[in-house]
């Protein structure tokens, strides 16, 4: 696998494949493993975890960054074209990550770059390296990855890491509810796919009506910077609210993810409760994206 653009390009095989490299990076540091080599993060949308989790992957690993946070601080500011962006930065790194607010920027890039490229997420296409992170989260939790019954809550429509998720974990056979107002549902094409998979799922306004039956609630933020009109942002944007009480009518054993960041969906008073599982999650990103970066680079 040359780049990691979409996890549609992955079999279960090649999924498993990664997490246990990542499986392995937890136990060993292999601090010098990919020493000399240098990673370019281009990231033309905010980012926290994403992208500092990726510089803290390298660095570890013995190799360096280079990049932009923010494209007004780039030669971006002046109309320079993503293609010729990427074919700049090809000389001066050995492996780029993306993140754009258009779909299918990245695979552009892949298209027009000698070097490896990974989607750092695409406008509410994909975020394939969040759902490697996820799926190691839940591997590590529940001990499987399959069967499982998991819930998204929040933001179906735009949200490009349950967009991502879904097809991975339709893979592994899990049972899926969806719970969003009607105006952020999953968009029709993603259901089209998870039928042709013969996904079970079930849809829903209300959480209510599947909290009992959740291994996972994956609780997603409305996303403000998605919306084409404000009022529409507003209708919906305190619709969901995970509190202590979810836990009175759910498993013990549910866990709760999100990719975060939060803005209110989920109350903090759960922070240091067992079900919390957001922080790990997050952590999780490190080894994970230190055995992509690894397997892209032919360092394992
Ligand atoms: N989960 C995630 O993509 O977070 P960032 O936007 O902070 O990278």
């Amino acid at each position: 696998m040359k780049h990691i653009i979409s996890i549609k390009d992955f079999s279960k095989d090649e999924i498993l494949n990664v997490l246990n490299i990542a499986a392995e990076f937890e136990s060993n540091k292999h601090e010098d493993l990919l020493k000399n080599k240098i990673l370019s993060t281009l990231f033309y949308e905010p980012s926290t975890r994403t992208r500092l989790s990726f510089e803290s992957a390298m660095k570890q690993l013995g190799g360096n960054v280079v990049g932009f946070a923010d494209p007004k601080a780039s030669s971006v500011s002046k109309g320079e074209s993503l293609s010729d962006t990427i074919r700049i930065v090809e000389g001066y790194a050995d492996i780029i990550v993306i993140r754009h607010f258009v779909e299918g920027a990245a695979r552009l890039a892949a298209e027009v770059s000698s070097k490896p490229v990974i989607n750092a997420g695409d406008g509410s296409n994909q975020h394939p390296t969040q759902t490697f992170l996820d799926l190691y989260t839940i591997l590590k939790c529940k001990g499987t990855l399959e069967d499982i019954n998991i819930g998204f809550v929040g933001d179906l429509k735009y949200g490009r890491t349950v967009h991502s998720l879904v097809h991975a974990l339709s893979l592994f056979k899990a049972n899926m509810f969806f719970i969003s107002p009607e105006s952020l549902g999953m968009p029709p094409n993603q259901l089209e796919e998870l039928d042709e998979l013969g996904t079970s799922y079930q849809v829903s306004e209300k959480l209510s009506s599947f909290l009992k039956d959740l291994d996972i609630l994956y609780v997603t933020r409305i996303q403000k910077e998605r919306f084409p009109e404000a009022m529409d942002y507003n209708r919906v944007k305190d619709i969901y609210k995970i509190d202590r009480s979810i836990l009175n009518s759910s498993k013990p054993e549910l866990r709760i993810m999100h990719p975060l960041p939060r803005v209110g969906e989920i109350d903090p008073e759960l922070d240091n409760s067992e079900q919390a599982i957001y922080f790990d999650q997050a952590k999780n990103g490190v080894v994970v994206r230190k055995a992509l970066l690894s397997l892209l680079l032919g360092a394992v």
